[in-house]
């Protein structure tokens, strides 16, 4: 039906829009220097944290680290900032303080050492930069981690910035869809996709009453991701994926599965055994709406960039879409590699396919497919998607 006219005349849209798909056209990723090996972790941690009588609970910690699929991990804090610190060694000690110290600083320093390298690859100026969208959920601060990573960078001011705190590990997809609406809405706009995470927020000595809490000391590391987002490619940027499609859904009787609150002890973490079943069982449904943009392509005609959450959850998403067991190689590398590093380890997954891509010898920066699955996941349960379109790699 015809929209009746309100007696305005109509007039050319201010800001005009895109023509084509938000692409990205460079990826950057950062981690602390000081790494971990998850072999050796065990004794460290309970040795740190004055726990090491606690022997049943360091056997359940071993045990939680040798099936956790990593091989190390990268943190900020090292033996000797986490002596001048007792506080973050403790359990449930008031320790916001000394927490945000390092996070208010850490967080957008390495997002900036992220954004350089994707910057460079992209190949644009910094002035050119017209937009920030960045998740943390590394603590809280005003102005933002957001504000920090502009002065950083020597952007513009006029760059206009959107901070999203506390989303958890689903934040890497949020960014991503948040960027995709920019980039299309705004005609010329290059935006900064950014996550960046330092686990100063969450450390703490392990504790008879919080075994999930042990699972999460075991998982989680440190790192940041960047994309520079952007449409209608200039002649000399090089597109790696196009955004095709995204969306968001809070899955059915997951009430509390993962959950956060930050408290004068830092940010403590809740998460329940059946994150990994909840996620599976609902997977499916979702991604077979999400592929339809892409004429719905066999699952195994895909590729699979998933939020490393942990092994389990790999596994199970695998079983239930009889997924090859190559396509979950890129989210088990950076597992292996960095651990679970929340918001910012989906951007590494990415990462990793387009370089196995091309190492692979594969037509396609999605390891030979057309088309491929970007997945986040985390607090809600909510679970979060983007379809992304492959470019192909000229050999
Ligand atoms: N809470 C408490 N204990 C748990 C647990 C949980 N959520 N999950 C596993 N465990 C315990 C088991 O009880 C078991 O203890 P015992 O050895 O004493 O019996 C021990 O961990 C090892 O478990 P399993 O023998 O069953 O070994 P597994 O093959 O399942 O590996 C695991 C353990 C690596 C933790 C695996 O279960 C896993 O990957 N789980 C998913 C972890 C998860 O939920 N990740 C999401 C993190 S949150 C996130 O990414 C988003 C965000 O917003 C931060």
């Amino acid at each position: 039906a015809e929209v009746p006219s309100i007696g305005l005349p109509m007039l050319p849209r201010g800001q005009p829009r895109a023509d084509g798909p938000a692409t990205i056209m460079g990826i950057g990723t950062a981690v602390p220097p000081t790494e971990f090996l998850q072999s050796e972790y065990p004794d460290f941690f309970f040795n740190i944290t004055n726990t090491s009588e606690k022997e049943a609970l360091k056997g359940k910690f071993r045990r939680i680290c040798e099936k956790s699929g990593i091989r190390k991990r990268h943190l900020y804090l090292t033996e000797e900032i986490l002596k001048a610190n007792p506080g973050i060694c403790t359990y449930m000690e008031p320790s916001l303080n000394v927490r945000h110290d390092i996070v208010v600083v850490q967080v957008p320093k390495l997002a900036a050492e992220a954004a350089v390298r994707a910057i460079k690859e992209w190949g644009g100026k910094k002035s050119e930069i017209t937009h920030i969208v960045f998740a943390t959920t590394s603590g809280v601060n005003m102005p933002g981690a957001d504000h920090a990573l502009a002065k950083l960078l020597g952007l513009k001011p006029n760059v206009k910035r959107v901070m999203l705190y506390q989303t958890g590990c689903f934040g890497g997809a949020t960014v991503l869809r948040v960027a995709k609406d920019l980039a299309e809405n705004n005609k010329g706009a290059r935006v900064l996709a950014v996550c960046s995470e330092v686990t100063a927020v969450t450390y703490r000595a392990p504790n008879e009453n919080h075994l999930d809490g042990l699972v999460g000391s075991a998982l989680f590391g440190d790192g940041a991701g960047v994309f520079v987002v952007g449409a209608d490619p200039k002649p000399e940027e090089k597109p790696l994926f196009e955004v095709h499609w995204a969306g968001e859904t809070i899955l059915p009787e997951s009430d509390g599965a993962i959950d956060g609150h930050l408290t004068e002890a830092g940010l403590i973490f809740h998460l329940m055994k059946d994150v990994p079943g909840l996620i599976s069982k609902n997977i499916e449904k979702f991604l077979t709406e999400a592929r339809k943009c892409a004429g719905s392509p066999d699952w195994n005609n895909m590729f699979w960039a998933v939020h490393p959450g942990g092994p389990a959850i790999l596994d199970q998403v695998e079983a239930k879409l009889k997924l090859t067991t190559d396509k979950m190689q890129g989210s088990r590398d950076v597992l292996s590699e960095y651990g679970n590093m929340s918001s910012s380890s989906v951007l590494f997954v990415l990462d990793q396919i387009r370089n196995r891509s091309l190492k692979m010898g594969a037509a396609t920066t999605g390891e030979g497919h057309d088309f491929g699955f970007f997945i986040g996941f985390g607090p809600g349960l909510t679970l979060e998607t983007l379809v992304l379109r492959s470019m192909p790699i000229a050999n």
